[in-house]
């Protein structure tokens, strides 16, 4: 519907500098540059979270447009341009393909949009996270909107307390299911507390019908059938008015979680919040970081940002964000601190293995006869 507003945050590493903690301001103005140039934009503010670059935009013709999609693609570009100029690390690690067809989506950038009609007052917080995955958005999103000792609307808002459908995707099935909450919340919970494999990727208000947030949840890892960089996920929230109030969406970032990713996509790290200036992950390339962006959006403008984490009501989560870093770095490479086997986007085992697969015999093996039958079951030589 043409009086309709589309807001689309698409984000994409396409070089860090340096390594992979920041972006060069020259990709930044590169990418202002080539969306203040295109007359398909209501508005759009650049922005970046540790190495990604993400472009919040808005429009008219809904999600999923070509156009939309190709301008992202081409700004990621013409940035990749500049960091091989300037060799930042990993220059265009994001984009999988040369030949775009039409949707970003399963081509490496992220990708969380929605469409809906600007209430008399639309306030909105994007999330932006570097260092971790889409199921990191699992456990704010459930607090936000189904966790009334969070979201105290949710027990005295008329226009909140019939609850919220979550829409879940498995991200490895390719599927998905809706849940309706509070009546399934332990079924929801079930899935959702493995955020590895579920993520939520839209919520909308039961009394209303209307998206009320939406997530990338796309596994860069997965489509490039190899690992090419993090899923850093993007999350889009909708707020106050029969919606959670701005301070009730900011409220889960106070414990920070542990999500997976941080130093080479194989660890468990605390999310810290932070403010943009802040979002340079540096210690073991992390603790992974998350920033939130408010803006009002009035008649398809960015009126913003409100840079929400740089409050100094946050310090405090900083600081046990640092305390469990302390923590989970003393534990080395022991689980939990690194992922389990599965879950590394980093592994030597399957050469280790193949090198000492001779040396396991079976146990219980106690004689010489029985010790060389179990080598040679193992096919050892
Ligand atoms: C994690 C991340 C970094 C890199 C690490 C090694 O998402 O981006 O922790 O994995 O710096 O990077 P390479 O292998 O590029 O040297
Ligand atoms: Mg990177
Ligand atoms: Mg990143």
């Amino acid at each position: 519907m043409a009086d309709k507003l589309t807001l689309s945050v698409i984000k994409a590493d396409i070089g860090g500098c340096v390594g992979h903690s920041g972006v060069h301001p020259r990709l930044l103005d590169t990418a202002r540059q080539a969306l203040a140039e295109s007359d398909l934009l209501v508005d759009f503010h650049v922005a970046h979270v540790g190495d990604d670059i993400n472009l919040i935009m808005t429009h008219r013709r809904g999600v999923d447009c070509p156009e939309i999609h190709h301008l992202a693609w081409n700004t990621f570009l013409r940035c990749t341009e500049v960091a091989r100029e300037l060799k930042l690390y990993g220059a265009g690690q994001d984009l999988l393909s040369d030949a775009f067809s039409g949707n970003v989506k399963g081509m490496g950038p992220g990708v969380a949009e929605m469409e809906f009609e600007e209430r008399k007052s639309e306030p909105v917080i994007v999330f932006m996270a570097d260092k971790t995955e889409p199921g990191a958005w699992n456990l704010p999103l459930y607090k936000m909107f189904a966790d009334p000792f969070n979201t105290i609307g949710l027990v005295i808002d008329p226009k909140m307390h019939q609850g919220f459908r979550f829409e879940v995707y498995d991200m490895i099935e390719n599927k998905k299911v809706v849940f309706s909450l509070p009546e399934e919340m332990y079924d929801l919970l079930v899935f959702i507390g493995a955020p590895g494999r579920y993520a939520i990727r839209a919520v909308y208000s039961k009394a209303t019908g209307e998206m009320a947030a939406v997530s990338s949840t796309q596994r860069l890892n997965l489509m490039a059938g190899r690992y090419v960089g993090k899923d850093d996920p993007v999350c889009i929230v909708r707020c106050q008015n029969g919606l959670p109030a701005v301070g009730e969406a900011l409220e889960p970032f106070t414990n920070p979680h542990l999500v997976a990713g941080w130093m080479r996509g194989s660890h468990t790290g605390p999310l810290m919040p932070v403010s943009v200036a802040n979002a340079v992950p540096t210690r073991f390339d992390g603790p992974p970081r998350v920033v939130a962006l408010g803006f009002q959006l009035a008649n398809g403008k960015l009126v913003g940002p409100q840079d929400f984490f740089a409050d100094v009501a946050f310090d405090r989560a900083r600081q046990t964000a640092n305390e469990i870093a302390d923590y989970l770095r003393r534990l080395g490479p022991f689980e939990p601190h690194r992922l389990p086997l599965e879950d590394m986007e980093y592994t030597t085992m399957p050469e280790v293995m193949s090198r000492l697969r001779h040396r396991f015999i079976k146990v219980g093996a106690e004689t010489q006869a029985e010790v060389a039958a179990a080598r040679e079951e193992l096919g050892a030589k």
